[in-house]
């Protein structure tokens, strides 16, 4: 391309003039993007012999790191990290993974000991998707899906590693103690309920357990005989504790005023400490609080990822959608809050962001559907707008740090990110409404989040983009409601549930029989597949090559007959990545080609 048409001069092209409005000045966004993206994670993953272990993007990659909490010295112990076990206070090890396919998502384990710095790979583990690791202080467990089954392993600190168990069920480890490893899944063939499990490694005995036939029951923690969980047996969801030995079921302590004037629709999060005190994370509305041993630590507005009790202080992950992540930490006796990693963005950046403000709307069936939306702070109203559609289906939009969001509000949009019903955080029952409809009442929903941004003055043009489950929508809403959109842009999207079934691990054939409660029918016809003729909006599809979650495939199939049919669109494969966005660098080939294309389609 002619470098010239990227200057923001006035410049002689073809003998045409041309001048500022009319170029697209490439550079200014992708520094607006690259900055936005560039603004690290920290999460805090735990505390032990006085450091502090957490995650970062500070060097572009995810890495896993410790600080001395007597000197702030900062060690690096991992990079390219997937995900990080628990870490048991008093212990020097934890196990982490790491992705050895390109982003296929064939993970191996490493355990670290963060005193003598020394690692191991866990050999004998061949490559698997490792969904969750945990550690009690002396063996670590995991569970895992290979293509043909999902499975729980015992790994030691000298990273032997024993499978324990294996079953064609949708179950995760979440937590153990001595011979007993605690965990959850959909364990009665219920899709709309969810049990716990306890597996004795002694015995082998694989033992299912729910309060109540039906209910939903979640992130089991054990400490000392007891679990802490929560459950929607007794109507909206609570935190319950059951004693092991006499199976007795009580509730903790929460009578506290503070905690009943919030309302919580759900937890997001809880544990023991080590001395059996609780802490949770309750959510409401997108927004968080925090509560341990029965008092509220005051934080600021925003959405508090994780807790970690260690004494004197407390460290919290926190962000918001105008505030990147950082950890928190909270001085016991005084309250006080103070950053210890992560910065805010430059002043220039976050003016672009504006405000963000959480509304409800109404949707075709009168369900009130919970949001936010965002206004970018110099365009006026109405301006070009984004209907964003988030991944999972079971996850949500909060007021949390989200740089897919954040990129596309600062390059100049609106944005609305309706919680579709499906969506996490609004209760259970509402969570459970898209298991047996996805793309149904769910799409209405988003197809009525454009509707309330048309009704109420925000927007002028409209576009859809999601990622993932957000990238499912964005393909079946262009072809299922064509008029309502100016533009589309699918990332990791599924063009083709029948195929993407049959491309599947155990574990994602799992997903699919449960959001679908098994109805193979409903497979093609809530594929844009089987609409594609119907597309009138230009689409831009990015997706990665190595996908193993959302295939690249069938997508490729899809642009096949987008090109049979003559319409307008454009692809961007990446390649030597996957389904997760671990790098920066990755992050910027995702969204750089979207919003170069949102440009052309919406500001002209
Ligand atoms: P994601 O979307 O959770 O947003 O990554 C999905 C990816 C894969 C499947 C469903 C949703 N699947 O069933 O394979």
């Amino acid at each position: 391309m002619n470098g010239a048409i990227f200057s923001k001069k006035k410049i002689i092209y073809y003998d045409v003039m041309l001048f500022e409005e009319d170029v697209m000045d490439y550079s200014d966004k992708l520094r607006i993007i690259e900055n936005i993206v560039k603004a690290p994670l920290f999460s805090v993953v735990g505390f032990t012999m006085n450091k502090i272990i957490y995650v970062t993007t500070l060097e572009g990659v995810r890495s896993l790191w410790l600080m001395d909490i007597s000197n702030k010295e900062k060690i690096k112990l991992a990079e390219d990290v997937s995900s990080v076990s628990n870490v048991v206070q008093g212990s020097p090890y934890l196990l982490y993974t790491r992705d050895v396919a390109k982003g296929k998502e064939l993970h191996k384990a490493f355990i670290v000991n963060i005193e003598s710095l020394e690692q191991y790979e866990v050999s004998s583990l061949a490559p698997r998707r490792i969904t969750n690791g945990c550690f009690d202080g002396e063996k670590f467990a995991i569970s895992s899906s290979t293509e043909s089954i999902l499975d729980l392993w015992i790994i030691k600190p000298d990273a032997s590693a024993e499978k324990v168990y294996e079953a064609n069920k949708l179950f995760f480890a979440v937590d153990l103690e001595g011979d007993k490893i605690v965990g959850e899944g959909l364990l009665r063939g219920d899709p709309r309920s969810q049990e716990l499990f306890i597996f004795n490694i002694n015995t082998g005995e694989f033992q299912v357990f729910t309060p109540k036939e039906g209910s939903t029951n979640r992130n089991p923690k054990i400490h000392d005989d007891s679990i802490l969980f929560a459950t929607t047996a007794f109507g909206k969801e609570k935190l319950v504790v059951m004693n092991l030995g006499n199976g007795e079921l009580i509730e903790p302590e929460m009578s506290f005023d503070e905690y009943r004037k919030y309302e919580f629709n759900e937890y997001v999060d809880f544990d023991w400490d080590s001395n059996g005190k609780i802490w949770f994370i309750a959510v409401r509305n997108g927004r968080t609080k925090v509560f341990y041993d029965g008092k509220l630590i005051k934080l600021p507005e925003g959405f508090t990822h994780y807790f970690v009790p260690a004494g004197d202080k407390y460290y919290a992950t926190w962000s918001s959608l105008t505030s990147p992540h950082k950890i928190l930490e909270i001085d016991s006796k005084s309250g006080e809050v103070e950053t210890l990693l992560g910065e805010e963005l430059p002043n220039e950046l976050r003016n672009l962001l504006g405000r963000s403000r959480f509304f409800t709307y109404k949707s075709f069936d009168g369900l009130e559907i919970p949001a936010f939306v965002i206004e970018n702070g110099s365009i006026g109203k109405p301006g070009p707008t984004i209907i964003y559609v988030h991944g999972g289906p079971w996850y949500s939009v909060n007021d949390s740090w989200n740089r897919m969001i954040a990129s596309l509000v600062a390059s100049g949009y609106h944005l609305v990110a309706p919680n579709f019903r499906g969506s996490t955080g609004y209760g259970d029952e509402f969570r459970k409404l898209d298991i047996g409809d996805p793309g149904g009442g769910d799409l209405m929903d988003v197809v009525y989040a454009a509707r309330w941004a048309k009704e109420n003055n925000l927007a002028s043009k409209i576009a859809i983009m999601g990622y993932s489950y957000g990238g499912y929508m964005t393909f079946l809403a262009t072809v299922k409601e064509p008029d309502m959109w100016d533009a589309g842009v699918a990332g990791a999207g599924i063009t083709d549930w029948e195929e993407l079934y049959e491309l599947s691990d155990a574990l994602f054939k799992q997903f699919i029989n449960t959001l679908f409660t098994g109805k193979r029918e409903l497979l093609a016809e809530r594929s844009a597949k089987s609409y594609v003729e119907n597309l009138k909006a230009p689409l831009c599809i990015i997706h990665s090559q190595n996908d193993s979650r959302t295939p690249l495939k069938p997508v490729l199939k899809y642009v096949s007959r987008l090109l049979d049919l003559g319409k307008k669109f454009e692809l961007h494969v990446i390649p030597d990545m996957g389904h997760v966005i671990v790098r920066v660098e990755d992050a910027v080939k995702i969204l750089f080609p979207g919003i170069i294309f949102l440009d052309r389609e919406l500001k002209k």
